[in-house]
């Protein structure tokens, strides 16, 4: 009897603790629903033949829908039904260290191809100006030492990353690369800042058209760059 009475009381322990799992998990997952973020690809402000004869068209079509859109599929599923699906990606950036290396590689890669989308243009070119370029000079001496110093950082990052300019904490402008999918606003760079202009030095960006010389590639992107994009970038965060 006292067996009877014992098994009664489990089978009803183990309805209340599956019921009470069971809604709480039901309560998680319709917070999530309600407040998680889905990525999805941007669309280009410009056709994939724009940049033509600089960056060519099927290198920016694949580059577009084939790699950053893993990026964005890949961060969606490594964050999906997570606190991280809550964050901002610049939140989850900031925070990089607490995440798995899924959601560096492809937060990255979707932060740094968004951005590098919107600085390029078929209309660019040609020097910043305003108090972008006074604090470039101020900075780095004149626009040829920045774009000596900068092509150097993309002609030397050893594999795949990228080259950016940046704000750091102070106003302060620098330069720096960075490996992989990383970028300056992670916290787990040398040099923390926001980027205000990138270049993408990954193979997938210019294998296609130039090979294996990544200096011509380097050297061509001056020619299509926005700069006012960048100086609208640097105006919302100079101090
Ligand atoms: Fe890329």
């Amino acid at each position: 009897m006292k067996y009877i009475h014992l098994s009664v009381l489990l089978i009803f322990a183990n309805i209340f603790l599956n019921k009470t799992i069971t809604n709480s998990k039901n309560s998680i997952i319709m917070t999530h629903t309600n407040n998680e973020t889905v990525y999805t690809l941007p669309a280009l402000t410009y056709s994939y033949n724009a940049l033509e004869p600089h960056f060519d068209q099927m290198t920016m079509e694949i580059h577009h829908t084939k790699h950053h859109q893993a990026y964005v599929t890949n961060l969606n599923a490594a964050i999906k039904d997570t606190e991280m699906s809550m964050m901002s990606l610049e939140e989850l950036m900031k925070n990089i260290s607490r995440f798995p290396v899924a959601v560096r590689n492809n937060g990255g890669g979707h932060y740094n191809h968004d951005l590098f989308w919107k600085i390029l243009s078929p209309d660019g070119g040609g020097a910043p100006s305003g108090e972008l370029a006074s604090a470039i000079n101020s900075t780095f001496g004149s626009f040829d030492q920045f774009k000596e110093a900068f092509s150097t950082a993309a002609k030397t990052r050893f594999g795949s990353g990228w080259a950016w300019l940046s704000i750091d904490e102070n106003g302060q402008l620098f330069i720096s690369s960075t490996a992989n999918q990383d970028n300056p606003l992670m916290d787990v760079v040398e040099k923390r800042g926001t980027p205000l202009l990138g270049l993408d030095v990954w193979e997938h960006a210019y294998y296609l058209k130039f090979q294996n010389r990544r200096p011509d590639y380097i050297d061509t992107f001056w020619h299509i760059i926005n700069w006012e994009e960048v100086e609208k970038r640097y105006l919302a965060l100079k101090k």
